[in-house]
Parts: structure tokens; C-alpha cells; sequence
């Protein structure tokens, strides 16, 4: 489906039927989110995926026993860096010089650019900083699930402290700040499912000069 297209027929899926995603479109969809834009391409988050039952089902009350967390097929759990260190920025330039075959020593202003960020923003700011990032690739991640014609729904409504226990974020370094459930409609339970779309009328969404 091309993209306007898919973007009409996505809908944030209420009920879910269990069917399993195709691991190519899977795959798909997490390279599509690998692919999302970041600032000073420095992707302060980590993704989650998970696909056992049981550990969906151990996710369930802290995300307010929302049915998509059990009904999906996958989640992606989007978590926000909590930690900052040196460390990381040159393991980023170093991937930058391997991957463009350049020298690390040409790169220094750049590095020395995101250090001088990670090192006079306070943590408070950096995590509000990953968690945009991570947003934007969720995004990502909800327009290549439709053009893929799977189903999915973004989520923010699950209590984080409750999340990041289950999986273990904390010892991490991560906190999760979005989850992206994937799967399929379940048209015949789903109050949703033939519902008009909501959305500011273009005009009043767009102030044109
Ligand atoms: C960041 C974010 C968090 C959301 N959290 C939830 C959620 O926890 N549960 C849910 O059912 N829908 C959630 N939604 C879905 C929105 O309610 C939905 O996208 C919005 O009403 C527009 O409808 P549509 O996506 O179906 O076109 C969330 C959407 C966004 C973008």
C-alpha cells in the first residue's frame, strides 16, 4: 500500500486476534524504526521486542490490562537512555569510521560536539531529549507497520516503573517511554474498527505565510 494510503487505513487497534506477523514484515518494520532519523544520529534509546506470551502477559497489569498487550503478535517497547557517558559517544564514532571507512581523528570535532551535550545537559533534559527521539521512530514504526497492512496501536498508557521492572530497564540504564503493539484486527470485537477519522480539518491544522 503506498503511504497516504496506508496512513488512512491504520487505526489505533483496540482489540487485537493473536495472529502471528510474518517475520519478514516483522523485520520490516524494525528496520524501518532502525532507519528513523535522530539527533546528531546519536539514537539515545533502545528497543524491546518481545514476543512471549508469558512475558506479555507478565507486562498486562502495568499496562492497565490493555488487551492489545496479550492480543498482539509483537511488542516494541521504545526505552529512553538514563545514562550518559564518553563511552558511548565514541563507540558511535567509531561505527561512523568504520562505516564510512574514515579516521576516528577526523572526527573529533564532531564527537567533541556531543560529548559537550551529554556533559552540560542535565539528566533530567537528556532523558526529555531520548524520549523525543524514541518517539519519532515509533512513528516510523507505525507508518511502515501500515504499509505493511499490519495492525498496530502506539501506546503510552501503562505505568513505567511497572514496565522497566518486569523487563529488567533499570539495571539497563533504560526507562520505557512508549510501546508500539503490533499484530491484527479482531473486526468483530474492535468498537473502532469502522470509525471515521479524527482530525483537525487542514486549514485550522496549518497556519500557511
Ligand atoms: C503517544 C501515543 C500514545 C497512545 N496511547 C494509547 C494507549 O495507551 N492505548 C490506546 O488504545 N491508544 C493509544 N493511543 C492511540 C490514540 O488514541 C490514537 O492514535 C488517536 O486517537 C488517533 O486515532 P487513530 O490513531 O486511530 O487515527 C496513543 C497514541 C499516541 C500517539
Amino acid at each position: 500500500m503506498n503511504l497516504l494510503n496506508a496512513l488512512k487505513w491504520r487505526y489505533a487497534v483496540k482489540r487485537m486476534n493473536g495472529e502471528k506477523i510474518p517475520v519478514e514484515k516483522l523485520n520490516d518494520i524494525m528496520e524501518a524504526i532502525q532507519l528513523a532519523p535522530s539527533s546528531l544520529g546519536f539514537t539515545p534509546y533502545t528497543l524491546i521486542l518481545v514476543e512471549d506470551q508469558e512475558l506479555k502477559e507478565k507486562l498486562s497489569p502495568a499496562c492497565f490490562n490493555q488487551p492489545q498487550i496479550k492480543e498482539s503478535s509483537a511488542l516494541i517497547i521504545f526505552a529512553a537512555w538514563k545514562n550518559y557517558s564518553e563511552t558511548q559517544v565514541d563507540e558511535y564514532i567509531q561505527l561512523i569510521a568504520n562505516t564510512r571507512n574514515v579516521e576516528v581523528e577526523t572526527l573529533e570535532g564532531f564527537a567533541g560536539m556531543i560529548k559537550n551535550k551529554i556533559n552540560n545537559t542535565s539528566q533530567e533534559n537528556l532523558f526529555a531529549w531520548a524520549t523525543k527521539q524514541a518517539y519519532l521512530a515509533l512513528g516510523f514504526g507505525l507508518a511502515a507497520a501500515a504499509v505493511a497492512e499490519v495492525d498496530s496501536t502506539p501506546m503510552e498508557g501503562f505505568n513505567p516503573a511497572g514496565v522497566d521492572e518486569v523487563l529488567g530497564l533499570p539495571d539497563k540504564g533504560l526507562a520505557s517511554v512508549a510501546i508500539l503493539a503490533l499484530g491484527y484486527r479482531d473486526a468483530a470485537s474492535d468498537y473502532l474498527v469502522n470509525a471515521k477519522k479524527v482530525r483537525r480539518p487542514i486549514d485550522e491544522l496549518v497556519i500557511k505565510h
